[in-house]
């Protein structure tokens, strides 16, 4: 047997050819894995002429006919229909599958109404029914809901608009999430539309500008899909609590510095950091992110028309469209696929239960302590203690995806919120037994939201009824069909 050393002695142009078509493969796997990360270059291929959109924008139907594949597809996030194990775009009430929140919100307005988001074209009509708007908010409530808000704050500025009440500009926000949210209209290049965002990784020392293509298909959501808060003396500005780093701990010692608190707990009187929905900054943690998979990535992959390539703003769970969006880089089954998701999901899961339980249990008995006389000095470090279980509990709850995007984070994050509630509990057993309660302390029913309403003493139909007022009277200018597009009231 010659060797292929003998062969390409003998005829040197086998290894010139053998060196060629090494070449190429290389190239071509190249080629497949930038097409796989670098997805952009595709759609520039499709839209080598852009068409910016010309005069008064704001109105997403004005982009319906330059780019009807996009606005069709925007307008699918209109259907309510599919539901995953823990996702998916039904509104499906919180409270209702986890009472146990009913108590641990008990004194803030969560606790009164808390459903599972929808798709981006319910954006207005959702922040209008919700409950949690019966009572009076700032306008900074509608920064993440329209496309007027840019408009608005480039009309009034932008203190202004955060100064303004929910109610005052109510009337202007006509559009659900739309175009100009996310695009420039006169280059149709994504942008960051909304202030916070840009202040916030100003103060990181970075500048928009300098951010690469791939991150602003991601930080195009980061603009709404992250932890924030309001300041309270600047009136309402927003801000994302950013300054000390994007992490858990490095957030929670931020809100601590300028002692932040949303609300006082009505069992245990814990002053309590609120989390909002910190997306964003919990998928960073995770492997997609950290190798470069952005959020459009998987939230809004390809889509083929009659042989045309675009971008599918049917901005939804990606377990709904697995073939076009894991399946782009993944060989698996869409079954394994799935299940590999909800292998994730589900652990993350029981260990949202266990703080919760634990949560709940700690608010209870310091109400106990409370009643038996405790007094400041003896309740402060457990007051602390809850406080931080409840904050590491709140930021994986209330970030939607957290369970896929960085099941490893969340589990740490829970397995420290377990940590200090269990820390509090313990140190409420040696007080309340130095006060001479009984303990275990009693726990009330609380296996449906009702009942767990009933037990912190709130009468839901009371405030259904202030709501009903106020959607019929109060602001009887509001369209109550705002949150359909123009186009599709004309048309
Ligand atoms: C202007 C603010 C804003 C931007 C920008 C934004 N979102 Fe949203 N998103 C929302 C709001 C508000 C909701 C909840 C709407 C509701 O429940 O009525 C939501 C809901 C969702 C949902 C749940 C819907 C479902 O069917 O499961 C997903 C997923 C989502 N957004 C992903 C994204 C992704 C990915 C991006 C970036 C490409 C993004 N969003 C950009 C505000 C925004
Ligand atoms: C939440 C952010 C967001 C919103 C809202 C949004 N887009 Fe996009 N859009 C994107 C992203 C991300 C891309 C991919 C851009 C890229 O990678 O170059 C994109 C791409 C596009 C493109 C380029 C062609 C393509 O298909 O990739 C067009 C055209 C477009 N969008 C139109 C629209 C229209 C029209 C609307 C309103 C109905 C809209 N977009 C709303 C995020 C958004
Ligand atoms: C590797 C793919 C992937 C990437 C990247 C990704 N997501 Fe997700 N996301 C998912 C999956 C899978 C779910 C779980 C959906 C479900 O449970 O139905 C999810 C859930 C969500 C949800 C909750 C949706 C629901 O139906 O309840 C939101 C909101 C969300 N992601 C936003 C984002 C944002 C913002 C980013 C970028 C910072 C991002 N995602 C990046 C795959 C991804
Ligand atoms: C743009 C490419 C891309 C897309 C889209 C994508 N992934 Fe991945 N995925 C990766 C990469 C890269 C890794 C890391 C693997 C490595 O580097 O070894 C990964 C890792 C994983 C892992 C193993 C790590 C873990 O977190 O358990 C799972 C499971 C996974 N992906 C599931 C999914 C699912 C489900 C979807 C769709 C919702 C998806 N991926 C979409 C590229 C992608």
């Amino acid at each position: 047997m010659k060797s292929i050393q003998d062969v390409i002695s003998e005829k040197p142009y086998v290894g010139w050819l053998l060196f060629f078509a090494t070449l190429v493969i290389v190239f071509l796997v190249g080629l497949f894995g930038a097409s796989i990360i670098e997805r952009r270059s595709e759609a520039h291929l499709v839209y080598e002429v852009v068409r910016p959109v010309q005069g008064d924008v704001y109105d997403n139907s004005q982009w319906q006919d330059p780019y009807p594949r996009q606005y069709n597809t925007y307008l699918e996030t209109r259907d309510t229909t599919f539901q995953s194990k823990y996702g998916g775009a039904a509104s499906i009430d919180m409270l209702e599958r986890y009472p146990k929140m009913v108590i641990l919100w008990a004194g803030y307005a969560f606790s009164k109404g808390y459903n599972q988001g929808r798709g981006h074209y319910w954006a207005l009509q959702d922040v209008r029914q919700t409950l949690r708007t019966a009572v009076p908010q700032p306008a900074t409530c509608w920064t993440c809901k329209s496309p007027a808000v840019p408009r608005l704050m480039n009309e009034m500025g932008v203190e202004e608009f955060y100064a303004s009440s929910w109610e005052e500009l109510g009337g202007e926000i006509q559009e659900p999430i739309g175009c100009d949210d996310c695009h420039d209209p006169e280059t149709l290049n994504l942008t960051i539309t909304r202030p916070a965002l840009v202040e916030a990784l100003e103060a990181a020392d970075r500048e928009i500008k300098e951010v690469s293509h791939q991150e602003m298909r991601s930080l195009v959501c980061a603009q709404c899909h992250v932890e924030y808060y309001f300041i309270k003396n600047r009136n309402n500005y927003l801000k994302f609590p950013w300054d000390n780093g994007l992490d858990v701990e490095a957030m929670e010692k931020y809100y601590d510095t300028i002692e932040h608190v949303d609300f006082v707990h009505a069992l245990s009187k814990t002053p309590i950091i609120k989390a909002q929905h910190p997306d964003y900054e919990i998928s960073r943690f995770g492997i997609h992110a950290q190798r470069g998979v952005s959020c459009a990535d998987c939230h809004m992959p390809y889509r083929s028309e009659g042989g045309i390539k675009f971008t599918d703003h049917h901005i939804q769970s990606p377990l709904n469209m697995i073939d076009r969006s894991c399946q782009v880089c993944h060989r698996e089954s869409e079954e394994t696929l799935r299940q590999n998701v909800y292998d994730n999901q589900d652990r993350v899961r029981r260990l949202l239960a266990i703080a919760e339980e634990t949560l709940v249990k700690a608010h209870i008995e310091a109400k106990a302590a409370w009643d038996a006389g405790a007094t400041e000095a003896q309740m402060a470090t457990i007051l602390t203690f809850i406080r931080r279980g409840q904050w590491r509990w709140d930021y994986i709850s209330a970030s939607h995806g957290a369970g896929f995007h960085a099941p490893l984070e969340s589990a740490t994050v829970l397995g420290t919120a377990i940590q200090r509630a269990e820390e509090a509990r313990s140190r409420l057993a040696a007080l309340l037994t130095e006060l001479d309660v009984n303990i275990p302390v009693q726990l009330p029913d609380l296996s449906t939201k009702e009942k767990a309403q009933e037990y912190i003493g709130f009468d839901l139909r009371d405030l259904s009824k202030q709501k009903e007022i106020f959607l019929e009277t109060k602001i009887p200018q509001w369209d109550k069909e705002v949150s359909i597009p123009r186009a599709e009231r004309t048309r």
